[in-house]
């Protein structure tokens, strides 16, 4: 696990699998969270350093209320009874996301599992609970145009690195590797920014059936991957540059 830092996860496919057995929607996020507990265990006993899991996105604040209302007390539920677990775990709790929106216990609760797993020193855990990537530059922009007129910063000292601190990611690194599940090929306002040199690794697999071995799957071929940043890789450096004597012999 020495390369890979970050791993996030699009959760997907909840609703399809519930569908597909004849049952609601809200039977497939209940079997959710179960595979999503079991996922943060395998990372954390993996080494992994970082796990951030898409619960919630800006965009499914518009589905029918009784949906929305059963994946908030999920989250309520889950922390009631996993808060205890994590820091067993030794797993840091973090959120991204816009918690003005989210109902005043659940609010609550992600702060107090925040303080608790504080000292945390494992797994950096980060839910994306009504989170959007959209919302979240806009609040980086404000941010940074209020310095700016306050006459904090000047123009030039607007760079990547002022821009990631204050995105709301700014604890933990771009992700190394995004998983989507359900066979959807599209990030959904998922991590933008920090996603520009993401692996993306697409599976049929509808969450609720995501398993440890999946996601080993997934890191296996993460390893195979070949990651240029834009750049040349060693041995295609030297084949390139055998190409560009020939190049310079022909007078290209
Ligand atoms: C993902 O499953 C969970 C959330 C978005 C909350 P979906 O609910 O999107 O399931 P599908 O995509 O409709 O099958
Ligand atoms: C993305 O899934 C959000 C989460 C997994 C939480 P959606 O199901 O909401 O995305 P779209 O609507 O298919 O793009
Ligand atoms: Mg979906």
């Amino acid at each position: 696990m020495s390369q890979i830092k970050h791993v996030a996860i699009i959760m997907d496919g909840n609703g399809r699998w519930a569908q597909l057995r004849g049952r609601p929607r809200t039977f497939g996020h209940v079997k959710g969270v179960r595979v999503a507990k079991k996922i943060i265990t395998h990372a954390a006993n993996l080494g992994l350093q970082n796990l951030t899991l898409y619960a919630f996105s800006t965009e499914n604040w518009f589905r029918p209320q009784e949906e929305v209302s059963v994946l908030m007390k999920l989250m309520e539920r889950y922390l009631v009874r996993e808060t205890e677990n994590l820091i067993k775990n030794n797993i840091q709790f973090h959120t991204i996301g816009d918690l003005s929106k989210v109902p005043t216990n659940v609010r609550r609760l992600i702060n107090e599992a925040k303080v608790r797993t504080a000292h945390c020193s494992g797994l950096k855990l980060t839910f994306a609970i009504s989170y959007g990537s959209r919302q979240e530059m806009i609040g980086a922009v404000q941010s940074i145009a209020t310095d700016l007129k306050d006459g904090v910063i000047s123009l030039n000292e607007i760079n990547e690195d002022m821009i990631n601190k204050r995105l709301m990611t700014s604890h933990c690194p771009d992700p190394d590797l995004i998983i989507r599940t359900s066979g959807e090929y599209r990030l959904s306002n998922f991590l933008m920014w920090q996603a520009s040199y993401s692996e993306l690794y697409f599976t049929n697999i509808l969450w609720p059936d995501f398993k440890e071995d999946d996601l080993n799957k997934a890191l296996t071929d993460f390893k195979n991957r070949s990651r240029r940043f834009g750049r040349i890789e060693g041995v295609l450096k030297t084949l390139f540059n055998k190409k560009e004597k020939n190049h310079a012999e022909l007078n290209f």
